[in-house]
C-alpha cells in the first residue's frame, strides 16, 4: 500500500465511525444474503459481533502505517478463525461484503481511489490471517 492509500483508508474510515452500528448491520445483512451458509458459523449475539468487527477494523486501519506492530494481533485473529470453521476461500466473500458496505455507507465519497485503497488494505489483512491459519493447521496436525 502507498502512503496515499493508507491515508484514504484512514480518512474514509473516520466517516464510517459515526455510523458503525448501521454499517455492521449492513455488512452482516449483505454477507448472509449472499452467503447463507455462513450463518451457521456464527453463534454469538450479532450486535456484539458487529461491535467487535468494527473495533477490530479500527485497530487495523489505525495500524496500517505501523504494520509490524499490529501483525501479531492479526495473526492471532487468523488462528482464531480456523477454530471458528472459516476456510481461506471464505475471505473473498467477506471482502466483497465489506467493500459493498463501505460503498453504501460512504456514497459519493467512495471513489475509485478509495475503493482500490480498501481492496489493498483488505488484501494485506486477509493474506496475513490466512497465512497464520496455515501455520496453525500444520501445528495442530
Ligand atoms: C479481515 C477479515 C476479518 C476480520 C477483521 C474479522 C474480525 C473478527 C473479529 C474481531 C471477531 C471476534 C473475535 C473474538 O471473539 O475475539 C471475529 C469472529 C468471527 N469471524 Fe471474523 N473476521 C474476518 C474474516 C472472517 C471471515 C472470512 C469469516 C468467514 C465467514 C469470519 C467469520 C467469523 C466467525 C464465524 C466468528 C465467530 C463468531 C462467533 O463467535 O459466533 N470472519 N471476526
Amino acid at each position: 500500500m502507498t502512503p496515499e492509500q493508507i491515508k484514504l483508508v484512514q480518512d474514509s474510515f473516520n466517516e464510517v465511525i459515526p455510523i458503525s452500528d448501521q454499517a455492521a448491520e449492513l455488512f452482516y445483512g449483505r454477507l448472509f444474503s449472499q452467503n447463507p451458509q455462513f450463518k451457521a458459523l456464527f453463534s454469538g449475539d450479532m450486535k456484539d459481533q458487529g461491535k467487535k468487527l468494527m473495533q477490530h477494523l479500527n485497530m487495523v486501519v489505525r495500524g496500517l502505517n505501523k504494520l509490524d506492530q499490529i501483525v501479531p494481533a492479526v495473526q492471532s485473529l487468523g488462528r482464531k478463525h480456523v477454530e471458528y470453521g472459516v476456510q481461506p476461500e471464505d475471505y473473498a466473500a467477506v471482502g466483497e461484503a465489506l467493500i459493498w458496505t463501505l460503498e453504501q455507507g460512504l456514497g459519493r465519497s467512495f471513489t475509485r481511489e478509495v475503493r482500490e485503497a480498501w481492496l489493498a488494505a483488505y488484501k494485506v489483512l486477509a493474506a496475513t490471517m490466512i497465512e497464520s491459519a496455515s501455520h496453525h493447521a500444520k501445528d495442530a496436525a
